[in-house]
């Protein structure tokens, strides 16, 4: 069984008894067990990590390192296979800058998706200006899923890299990323996995996935926020550049050249956002300790609920439409006729309701649906239904005053 309110009781944020948090897909609450992590952190053991070799600083980079173990563990690869960056962002272009004069010439290409969010976007297009390369772009149909039988023929001998979200922040489609890797692997060429909104849904095995690279947040998997990872391929990490120099990445300096450790090392620059990356290694552990068939399932069956409460709403627009809402992440965008996305998000909140409205960090997505904006309900394992519940009753009442 799924102990709803035990779970609950882990996160202080919740003593707030007004607040119906909805809006997981931005960032997620952290439990007691990683802000008793944090604090712990500053209270006993505060000094830089890789560096002294006193006591607290041994201990620091200790809690450092086995949080960087935690983590390869979860992902299913070594621990020198992973990087700690400032989010997906960065994580994404740490690789398109360090990729840049090794692996692009003039003329090559990369293939993304109309689906993306900007982060796997805006990157590939600085780098396409820098390098001039150029970008295709899967398309994507108004079911909200990837034409991807139209890849092999994107495919050219110039097509170097593939990089594509795992599940959409905004639809909360799920992508074949299976098919994607197995068609770009036989032609050679990289991949990149946008992980930032699966990581907490669907199982993320990079050996088994068999991904280049992989990238996600920490604030997304109940970790602290300025901390995110990027999984890369042993073999590749150790023949890629660095992106960042600076501070313990060196192997030697010399006034003349420098020459650069051994991944990790080499791509972690500078002191790094050290208590978040200890505490993000607490937040996997303690996802672990509940996450399993129950609260997959309990998660399903929540957001079903959602769904259902959803279409009795009037003049209600789901994105993509009811038919298409299935086999998908507790993602749901909408859109109610005649009302400015932004004015019932705004009006939810004076009821303790958080969604988000806006572009979402899409707006090529929302392009394709001819629309500039949309509200989104994202759940998590900590929600309930008598949020939705309340959801429901507030949304009926809002739309009333709106209208
Ligand atoms: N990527 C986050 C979202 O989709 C911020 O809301």
């Amino acid at each position: 069984m799924y102990d709803i309110i035990k779970i609950r009781e882990d996160f202080p944020i919740f003593r707030n008894k007004n607040l119906v948090y909805l809006d997981n897909a931005s960032t997620t609450q952290k439990p007691t067990e990683v802000i008793k992590k944090i604090n712990c952190f500053y209270e006993r053991i505060n000094s830089n990590v890789h560096r002294g070799n006193y006591d607290i600083a041994e201990t620091a980079t200790f809690e450092y390192e086995n949080s960087r173990n935690e983590i390869a563990k979860f992902l299913n690869c070594s621990s020198n296979e992973v990087i700690f960056t400032k989010g997906t962002t960065e994580s994404i272009n740490l690789v398109a800058n360090s990729l840049s004069d090794f692996l692009f010439q003039k003329g090559d290409e990369i293939i993304i998706s109309e689906m993306e969010h900007h982060s796997n976007i805006i990157p590939w297009q600085l780098l396409s200006e820098k390098r001039k390369i150029t970008i295709k772009y899967i398309p994507m149909s108004s079911q909200g899923t990837l034409e991807i039988e139209k890849l092999p023929k994107m495919i050219s001998e110039k097509t170097k890299l593939i990089s594509i979200t795992h599940m959409s922040n905004l639809l909360g489609i799920i992508n074949p990323i299976e098919d994607i890797i197995s068609i770009a692997k036989k032609n050679n060429i990289l991949t990149l996995i946008d992980a930032a909104q699966s990581i907490s849904h669907l199982k993320v095995d990079v050996k088994k996935l068999n991904c280049d690279f992989l990238v996600f947040s920490g604030h997304k998997i109940l970790g602290p926020t300025g901390v995110g990872i990027l999984f890369g391929k042993n073999e590749l990490l150790n023949k890629m550049p660095p992106f960042l120099g600076g501070g313990h990445m060196i192997k030697e300096v010399s006034m003349e050249k420098s020459t650069w450790g051994d991944a990790p090392f080499k791509f972690e620059a500078g002191t790094p956002n050290i208590a978040p990356a200890i505490g993000l290694g607490e937040a996997i552990k303690y996802f672990k300790s509940f996450h399993n068939k129950n609260s997959y399932k309990y998660l399903n069956e929540l957001t079903h609920y959602l769904l259902e409460k959803l279409i009795q709403i009037p003049n209600i627009t789901l994105y993509p439409s009811v038919e298409f809402q299935k086999n998908k992440g507790p993602i749901i965008a909408f859109d109610i006729k005649g009302i400015h996305p932004f004015d019932l998000a705004k009006l939810l909140s004076t009821k303790g309701i958080c969604i988000r409205s806006g572009h979402h960090c899409t707006q090529p997505l929302l392009k394709k649906f001819n629309i500039k904006s949309l509200n989104r309900i994202s759940l998590y394992y900590y929600n309930t239904k008598e949020e939705i519940d309340f959801f429901y009753k507030s949304i009926l009442k809002v739309i009333k005053v709106l209208n």
